[in-house]
């Protein structure tokens, strides 16, 4: 076979226009990885590899090298027996879909090469695109598909993912997260057997508490963090999701991922577009942590918004007052948070309503005036007593939401989620009901409800987004009664359409996606967001999993996690300030909790955890992660560090998971430094009476990355200040 790979690839960029002609294989690559695909006309588009780079003059020996090759978008009608990614009812009731290559185009969008491989239907002008955006410097290639119809007729899409991956049978192991409110993100690791695994969402909206729509699939047997070849897949939508992975009897897992078209058929119009949402696909030869970290460096410098800048370090009023939101109060938050070095202020729920005052959760949402008999001096007061602190200033809002018991409701019923002939399915507080977001009008509201507050109110810095409840009865009163199955879908077209609008007006402005904790978490709407909140589970231990398993995914620049009260008010477990700030040190760190309830010795080591965060804060949050040892392998401890980009400065975190007299803990060999440097070692957080044994000292990376370093199994303290908990922080500083 001829080799036309540079040449098509390199014309192509050159013309920016379609090849109808040759266009045969496409090795698509980044630093480190290849996608092969043969395009050649009057075919379906074929993948023959996905892994560690290769050079195009391999090529044709890597064809060679398997007993056939899968289409890479499998559409449903001739051969129905396997799965698709693809399904269509034409305009004339046709169920079969034949596609072949019609061109291919690679064009440039910013520094981005996007590569569009064109189909259409052997006998319906219905056209498929798929579509490969490569990124230079990044070992992640985005896919997405765009369905258009040119029939007759209108066209109902039965299903239409994001991609398909074929990976050859073996010992392929699948890491996915699943979990609950206040318990998000436990990792689950399992080998692939036959049969077919499915993790989908119906919340409607908060796609991220139970399943979420990324996965690992380690091709050397059990996942290691370090080892290993692995793809991470990481679908890139707010909604509904499906994502499984069919191993049939054809020595292959087949992956699917994209939109669960559960109840959800599309109907296409003639000369309508079908855009799929995107689906990231990286590999890694270093393990998950290096699967992570190539989503984690994409994610930030491409998707995440404003992923270059510092987060600031905020006290967050929820779990220090609830609702009981007043002048007073607000300006003691505010006073404490600055004295101990902290820098933003947010201001949670309770702060609105007029006719309906906010004093619990069964009333208001949608009334979004100040309720003056809490702030007599409104917004405005409060913003000039976080100026008078030198904090900024953040607000909490729930956009999407209205109560049945407030003044939205009453003027516009109409604008709910509410299914026709059916009662109001209601939610938190016996009241809480969803805007339908797929309404223009809605979509308005909500854009004004952000534009009036950061118009009336410029110094807002922050806005804490929340999104309490699930679609709750399927059914929209604006869309009509043909199209009662795009809702979900069109919710979530309205959500980003609004979206849009609010980072045009208001680009600057953090903006925090919380979805009953960590219901967000999700790169489908990072793009407009600066951060998610991770969970409504502060308890540092049970933080350590939940951010464990965030990290998979996620980096720690968009993580929110903060240090709360003790006893904690999910798990009523007493841990010390020093653990509790060593676990929130890990991500983006804040403060939930009333301050004055916390004695001098809590405060000054808060204090002292805020300072130092400030010196590790680019290492944390623009660092490269390595995580060491899994809380989830339940060996007692848990590890994992931070190394910037230059490998000349690092941050190594140790927790304790559990606690038994004379326990055998392993010793934690480190990872990512430059073996050839040499590290000063600088605990961080310190409360011991006497530093500990290697403070102060250099190593080698090549010593720290063999051996690690023997941390002791409790704190050295005085004897009545011992507990069953111990952290540790450590700054790894080069010697030069
Ligand atoms: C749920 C969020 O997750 C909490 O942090 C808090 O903002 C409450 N909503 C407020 O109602």
């Amino acid at each position: 076979m001829k080799n036309i790979a540079k040449s098509v690839l390199a014309a192509a960029i050159a013309m920016g226009s379609w090849h109808g002609i040759n266009a045969e294989v496409i090795n698509l690559t980044t630093p480190g990885t290849s996608l092969v695909l043969d395009a050649s006309v009057g075919q379906p588009l074929r993948i023959l590899y996905y892994g560690e780079k290769v050079a195009d003059d391999e090529i044709p020996a890597l064809r060679s090298s398997a007993l056939y090759y899968r289409d890479a978008y499998p559409v449903y009608g001739l051969y129905p027996q396997g799965e698709a990614a693809l399904s269509v009812t034409h305009a004339d009731g046709n169920r079969t879909t034949q596609v072949e290559i019609t061109g291919v185009e690679t064009k440039q969008e910013g520094d981005a090469t996007v590569t569009t491989v064109a189909m259409r239907d052997k006998v319906y002008p219905f056209d498929v695109n798929v579509n490969y955006r490569v990124r230079p410097g990044y070992d992640v290639i985005e896919t997405w598909v765009d369905i258009t119809n040119n029939e007759k007729g209108a066209v109902t899409l039965n299903r239409f993912m994001s991609g398909y991956l074929p990976v050859r049978y073996g010992n392929v192991w699948l890491s996915s997260l699943y979990g609950t409110w206040a318990n998000e993100t436990n990792v689950t690791e399992e080998p692939l057997s036959h049969g077919v695994k499915m993790i989908k969402n119906k919340d409607g909206l908060r796609n991220s508490h139970t399943a979420h729509g990324e996965v690992m699939l380690s091709l050397d047997g059990k996942p290691q963090e370090n080892t290993g070849r692995v793809i991470g897949a990481a679908l890139c939508y707010p909604g509904n999701y499906k994502l499984f992975i069919d191993t049939d009897d054809s020595d292959t897992h087949h992956f699917y991922a994209g939109i669960n078209e559960e109840n959800s058929e599309y109907h296409l119009k003639k000369g309508e577009t079908f855009t799929t949402p995107e689906l990231a696909l990286t590999y890694s030869h270093e393990g998950l942590s290096g699967a992570s970290r190539n989503f984690h460096k994409w994610g930030r410098d491409n998707r995440l918004h404003a992923g270059d800048k510092e987060r600031k370090i905020l006290l967050n009023s929820w779990e220090g007052v609830y609702f009981n939101i007043n002048e007073d109060v607000m300006a003691g938050m505010m006073e404490d948070i600055a004295s101990m070095g902290g820098e933003l202020f947010v201001m949670d729920d309770g702060w609105f309503g007029d006719k309906y005052p906010r004093n619990v959760d069964n009333s208001s949402l949608g009334d979004w005036v100040v309720d003056t008999r809490k702030l007599p001096h409104g917004i405005n007061g409060l913003l000039d007593t976080a100026k008078k602190n030198g904090v900024a200033f953040g607000i909490w809002i729930e956009p999407e939401m209205a109560n049945t018991t407030s003044e939205l409701y009453e003027k516009h019923p109409e604008y709910i989620i509410k299914a026709p002939k059916r009662d109001v399915v209601k939610g938190r507080g016996g009241t809480q009901v969803v805007l339908d977001m797929s309404n223009p009008k809605v979509q308005d509201l909500v854009f004004e409800i952000v534009d009036t507050l950061m118009t009336k109110y410029p110094a807002i810095d922050y806005i804490k987004w929340d999104a309490n409840a699930p679609v709750m009865e399927h059914g929209s009163q604006y869309l009509t009664a043909d199209n009662q199955s795009h809702l979900y879908i069109d919710y979530h077209k309205g959500f980003v359409k609004t979206l849009d609008r609010i980072r045009a007006a208001h680009p600057h402005v953090t903006i925090q996606a919380c979805a009953s904790g960590g219901g967000r978490a999700n790169w489908g709407v990072l793009p407009w967001f600066d951060e998610f909140w991770t969970s409504d589970n502060n308890d540092a231990l049970q933080r350590i999993y939940m951010q464990w398993g965030t990290s998979y995914f996620f980096p720690a620049i968009a993580m929110a996690s903060h240090i709360s009260a003790s006893p904690n008010h999910q798990t009523f477990r007493r841990i010390p300030t020093k653990f509790r700030a060593d676990v929130a040190m890990s991500g983006r760190l804040g403060l939930e909790m009333q301050p004055k309830d916390m004695n001098d010795e809590d405060r000054a080591i808060c204090a002292q955890a805020i300072a130092d965060y400030k010196k590790i804060r680019p290492i944390v949050q623009f660092g490269d992660l390595y995580r060491l040892q899994s809380p989830f392998d339940k060996k007692g401890v848990a590890s994992l560090m931070y190394v910037t980009p230059e490998k000349d400065d690092a941050v190594f975190f140790w927790w304790k998971t559990e606690t038994f007299m004379n326990q055998q803990l392993p010793r934690i060999p480190m990872a990512g430094l430059d073996p050839d440097k040499k590290y000063k070692v600088t605990e961080l957080n310190r409360i011991d009476n006497r530093p500990l044994p290697f403070e102060g000292k250099e190593f080698t990376g090549k010593f720290l990355m063999a051996n690690g370093l023997d941390i002791p199994l409790t704190y050295r303290v005085d004897y009545h200040k011992n507990t069953d908990f111990s952290s540790r922080v450590l700054r790894l500083t080069e010697v030069k």
